[in-house]
């Protein structure tokens, strides 16, 4: 049957899209990350309890966690892709779609705001030339987001660079933090 046009537009061809990820799709367990993942099992009483770590493993290797990450770990896991996204959605954690290779949160909850919160996400963003939250910059470097609250309400403004707790990030202390990233 031949698909009707709308408003004069050829509709999307959703098929071949689909079609096209799923070929260019490479796997994420193989060789030694599978040989990982089979030692992870062995320390969890079900494959379900394994699904944090697996699928920060899958970020870990591909800096995000795709659709087909999702379905790659819900086939090793006996799991459905359903239920690992939703996982995946509730964990902020997990990024949906790549992001920088440092990843910058900055707490801006009431008691950081109040501390000048504010202006640490601004210093941020005008030194690592992303310019608005969410958004990497040129370069691939660089995504800054707001969170909330970190757990060092004493020591605003915190951030987590990557995997790294900052404390006590004020604006003028931005440009040293940056230059020191490789
Ligand atoms: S409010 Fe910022 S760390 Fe708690």
């Amino acid at each position: 049957m031949t698909a009707e046009l709308v408003g004069g537009l050829e509709p999307p061809d959703y098929a071949s899209h689909d079609r096209a990820a799923r070929e260019q799709y490479d796997p994420v367990f193989t060789g030694d990350v599978k040989r990982e993942l089979d030692e992870l099992l062995t320390r969890y009483p079900t494959k379900m309890a394994a699904l944090l770590p697996a699928l920060w493993i899958v970020q870990r290797v591909r800096g995000w966690v795709s659709d087909q990450g999702m379905a790659e770990v819900a086939g090793q896991l006996d799991l459905t892709p359903a239920y690992v996204k939703g996982v995946v959605t509730f964990y902020t954690m997990y990024h949906q779609h790549p992001v920088g290779k440092y990843f910058i949160q900055v707490c801006t909850t009431s008691p950081c705001g109040i501390c000048g919160a504010e202006d640490v996400v601004k210093a941020f963003l005008r030194h690592t030339n992303t310019g608005e939250l969410g958004i990497t910059s040129p370069e691939g470097r660089f995504t800054v987001i707001e969170v909330e609250c970190l757990g060092a309400c004493g020591f605003a403004t915190p951030v987590m660079i990557n995997e790294e707790f900052i404390e006590s990030v004020t604006p003028d202390k931005v440009p040293d933090l940056l230059a020191r990233l490789t």
